[in-house]
């Protein structure tokens, strides 16, 4: 008998099943044939959240949670962080490999020469109200860019897939910057291609009379590792929409308007938004204690604290914590974030968040520097999206290569009422079993 087997005894029936095990799971699928009877559906797994389903094999992200270790294709978080640019972090999640200097050039040649959106677009802008919510038209415009894209649903076609991977990656900072201008009443300011890509947004966000607009290095490169550090996190809330909804083979520009609306929720990339809000809630470093003392008793949660993978220091938070100190030489320091460090401080000692082991994930200091960076505090899940369209997309083109791969869609566990006869209108007593749930 091979060691690498599971033997299950079924105690209902006293027959031992032997499910091999394969990269250090069982597949769900064999677990059909332990079974009471013959018309026996066979047995499932229940997993809701997936807290232990792997959904798919994967070669794009690392992440070891109890150790604190983010990789991207081997190559660890804080040396891409520290030595490289977000095209060529995207194009390494893209393809696999770091890029040569001419493969470099070129990937930043054909993103660079897709960051125009057609014009019409601009009329589907105009048309959300003055007030509307960024990431709501940024995850608008991403369905409707589809529209523009009829080739976009062309898959298998490696040419095609490639055209829309440059399209989405170079119109997502445009439709982004251009949902912020909305918002605010100015007049779009178009893409600059003489400058970098953060340049380049910070250019579309911030530019007014300039004739030609100079980024802040010191700015710049804070995106860009901010940009790096966003750019993947395997099979995460977003990525897990994106490869679900692209499973039905949707085109990428629609399948990743459910990814980025997922995203937008205040459990996954709307935390930094819901951060700097809770920080000018609670307002000075003294009533931190009381705060603390709230979330404990199940008020509400801290929020940019806790992941459901990270059990340990979120490694993305401890190089924005640096990026942070470069960027308050130039901004001056924000007082908020004494308030994160003293909220930081008292509950790494505080034993409620040791024993969940509670850490500050990458929300948590990310949107001090965007505010410091005068980004808006609605602007940040969109920013959280723009550098995550690499990693949604190296996910769907994997998934894509993955024979494996079917549509998505779980079992249920079914526990409501079966075959019942119809009732008449009059006789109905209006009784229901409950709210909707
Ligand atoms: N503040 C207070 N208590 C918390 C927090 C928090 N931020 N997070 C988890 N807990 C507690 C829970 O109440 C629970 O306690 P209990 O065992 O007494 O019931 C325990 O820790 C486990 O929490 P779960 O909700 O089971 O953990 P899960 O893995 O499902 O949730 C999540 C992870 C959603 C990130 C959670 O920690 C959270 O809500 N954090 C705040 C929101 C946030 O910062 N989200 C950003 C995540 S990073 C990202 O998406 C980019």
């Amino acid at each position: 008998m091979s060691n690498n087997t599971l033997t299950i005894t079924d105690n209902r029936t006293g027959k031992q099943y032997e499910l091999p095990i394969e990269n250090e799971t069982i597949k769900a699928l064999d677990l059909r044939q332990i079974k009471v009877s013959n018309d026996d559906f066979g047995l499932m797994t229940y997993d809701p959240a997936f807290m232990n389903t792997a959904s798919c094999k994967s070669r794009i992200t690392f992440i070891d949670g109890d150790k604190g270790i983010l990789e991207y294709r081997g190559f660890p978080i804080d040396q891409l962080a520290e030595k490289s640019s977000y095209l060529e972090v995207s194009y390494l999640l893209l393809h696999g490999e770091l890029p040569t200097e001419s493969q470099l050039k070129d990937w930043t040649w054909n993103i660079t020469h897709h960051t125009f959106i057609n014009e019409s677009i601009k009329q589907v802008m105009d048309g959300f109200h003055y007030n509307a919510h960024p990431m709501g038209m940024f995850i608008s415009m991403l369905g409707a860019l589809s529209t523009f894209y009829p080739d976009a649903k062309d898959i298998f076609n490696e040419e095609a897939r490639w055209k829309q991977i440059y399209r989405l990656i170079a119109k997502a900072p445009t439709i982004a910057a251009f949902a912020y201008r909305h918002r605010i009443g100015m007049q779009y300011a178009y893409p600059d291609n003489d400058l970098s890509y953060e340049g380049n947004f910070l250019n579309m966000m911030f530019k007014t009379t300039e004739l030609k607009y100079k980024p802040d290095p010191v700015i710049e490169r804070a995106l860009n590792v901010l940009f790096i550090l966003h750019a993947d996190h395997e099979q995460n809330c977003g990525t897990n929409a994106m490869r679900s909804i692209a499973s039905a083979q949707t085109d990428p520009f629609s399948s990743m308007a459910g990814a980025a609306a997922a995203l937008y929720g205040p459990l996954h990339g709307g935390a930094n938004e819901m951060v700097l809000r809770m920080l000018s809630e609670i307002g000075s470093v003294n009533k931190v204690p009381d705060y603390i003392k709230r979330v404990k008793a199940g008020e509400f949660r801290l929020m940019g604290f806790g992941h459901r993978v990270y059990k340990n220091y979120d490694p993305r938070a401890r190089i924005i914590k640096q990026v942070a100190d470069e960027v308050f030489e130039v901004t001056g320091k924000d007082p908020m974030l004494d308030v994160a460090l003293e909220l930081e401080r008292i509950a790494l000692e505080d034993e409620y968040f040791v024993k969940r082991k509670l850490y500050p994930n990458v929300d948590f200091y990310s949107g001090i520097i965007y505010k410091a960076l005068c980004f808006p505090v609605d602007m940040f899940p969109v920013l959280f999206a723009i550098p995550r369209t690499a990693g949604w997309l190296a996910q769907w083109a994997e998934m894509l290569g993955d024979a494996d791969q079917k549509i998505a869609r779980p079992r249920q566990v079914y526990l409501g009422q079966r075959t019942r006869e119809y009732v008449p209108m009059a006789e109905r007593n209006g009784k229901t079993e409950g709210a909707i749930a």
